[in-house]
């Protein structure tokens, strides 16, 4: 296991997890990689660590490098355990380094870890002179968790972003231009539709923080390292955490006889007709963190469920969960379903909307199969209110 050079005296020391798939509910299709960095200078500095199942990679890279026990400080930008989880093993050995975080970092290290290690508490704007080099904090609360900060290194121009910029793709690439730039932003956005979506105010008084820093490098804690395509990808969030939606209607149901999934074809038509982008996505075929990167830039968002034992079909019933938890603002809803002789899911699939704070178009609901009239004036009537 090789470290990889990022400049002169700065390397990835982290790991590849290959194979994970599920990371708390969210489809990681390509696996992910937890990224930490070592700086070599009069003070050696450890920059976040690895999920702790992943220590021994970590420490193999570092002891390419250095004695691991030579360790001066440990900056943890971040609590969250795929990135403080190997804090335990890295402290049992560097015994004298001292960790640097915010105030809510030290008491989340602290509630997690029970351990009164040698916490040094940062103030955003902080700077910490290594040697020949300068690390400067700015704390960057809700990107992801209260005690987020990220650490940036002028010397070098690089910019240790933790979750920030982030994507999940494992691959022994590590820098933007090795591997197709269309998969990585693909990633990055799938990353902050289902990570960062809610916090697009903090995120935006973070790019705000950082607005004037001069950039060679940005480092994620999660896959790829940006260095041949930082104005894409700080276009791309300026554009994502203004909330700016496109022509787009997304499509989510599920069915159980096929009714509602005609129902979902004819709002698709009625969308294509009024020159919208469609996504139509069945919840038996189609993840619900893939779902929520459409949904990240769509307009309309149209939810339907028949009544299964007078309520949701479960499956919906998670993805509106999910939704409810990520809330997009200023989205409007469109519920809909087939039913049997009850339809208690249609209102439901509405409430779940309004709790979204989405505006709600009047729902659609058919009993049994619905024929081509029923059809034919669900299209009409839809087409007059898209707007
Ligand atoms: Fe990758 Fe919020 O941790």
């Amino acid at each position: 296991m090789k470290p990889i050079k990022l400049k002169d005296n700065i390397y990835w020391v982290g790991a590849i997890d290959w194979n994970i798939r599920n990371f708390h509910g969210y489809l990681t299709q390509r696996g992910t990689t937890y990224n930490a960095f070592l700086i070599i200078d009069e003070k050696i500095t450890l920059i976040d660590t690895v999920k702790y199942h992943l220590v021994d990679e970590m420490l193999e890279r570092i002891s390419e490098i250095i004695d691991p026990a030579d360790i001066d400080y440990v900056i943890s930008n971040h609590v969250e355990p795929d990135h403080s989880g190997s804090l335990p093993e890295i402290l049992a050995i560097a015994k004298k380094a001292a960790i640097l975080t915010t105030p809510n970092g030290e008491k989340g290290l602290k509630a997690h870890y029970k351990e009164d290690w040698n916490f040094q508490v940062t103030k955003t704007g902080e700077v910490l002179n290594i040697g020949k080099r300068n690390l400067t904090f700015v704390h960057t609360p809700m990107v992801h968790w209260p005690d987020n900060m990220v650490t940036y290194l002028p010397e070098e121009k690089i910019l240790f972003s933790n979750d920030a910029f982030g994507q999940h793709i494992a691959s022994s690439e590590r820098f933007d231009d090795q591997l197709p730039l269309g998969i990585i932003m693909e990633e990055a956005q799938k990353y902050y539709a289902n990570i960062v979506l809610p916090f697009g105010t903090q995120v935006k008084k973070a790019l705000d923080a950082l607005a004037n820093l001069e950039l060679d490098i940005i480092a994620p804690s999660h896959g790829i390292i940006w260095r041949s395509n930082l104005p894409a990808i700080l276009s791309e969030y300026d554009k994502w955490c203004a909330n700016i939606t496109e022509d787009k209607a997304v499509i989510v149901y599920d069915t159980m006889w096929h009714s509602t999934e005609i129902i979902a074809e004819k709002i698709v038509s009625a969308f294509e007709n009024k020159g919208y982008k469609t996504r139509s996505m069945g919840l038996k075929d189609n993840h619900i963190s893939d779902i929520m990167t459409e949904v990240q830039t769509a307009k309309y968002i149209c939810v339907g469920s028949p009544t299964l034992n007078n309520n949701l079909m479960p499956n919906v019933a998670s993805f509106l969960t999910y939704l409810r938890g990520l809330a997009p603002k200023n989205r409007i809803g469109l519920a809909f379903g087939s039913y049997g002789w009850s339809g208690q899911s249609i209102g439901q699939v509405e409430q779940y909307l309004k709790e979204c704070g989405f505006d709600t178009l009047e729902n659609i609901r058919i009993q049994y199969i619905p024929d081509e009239e029923q059809l034919e004036k669900i299209m009409d009537e839809l087409e007059n209110k898209i707007v």
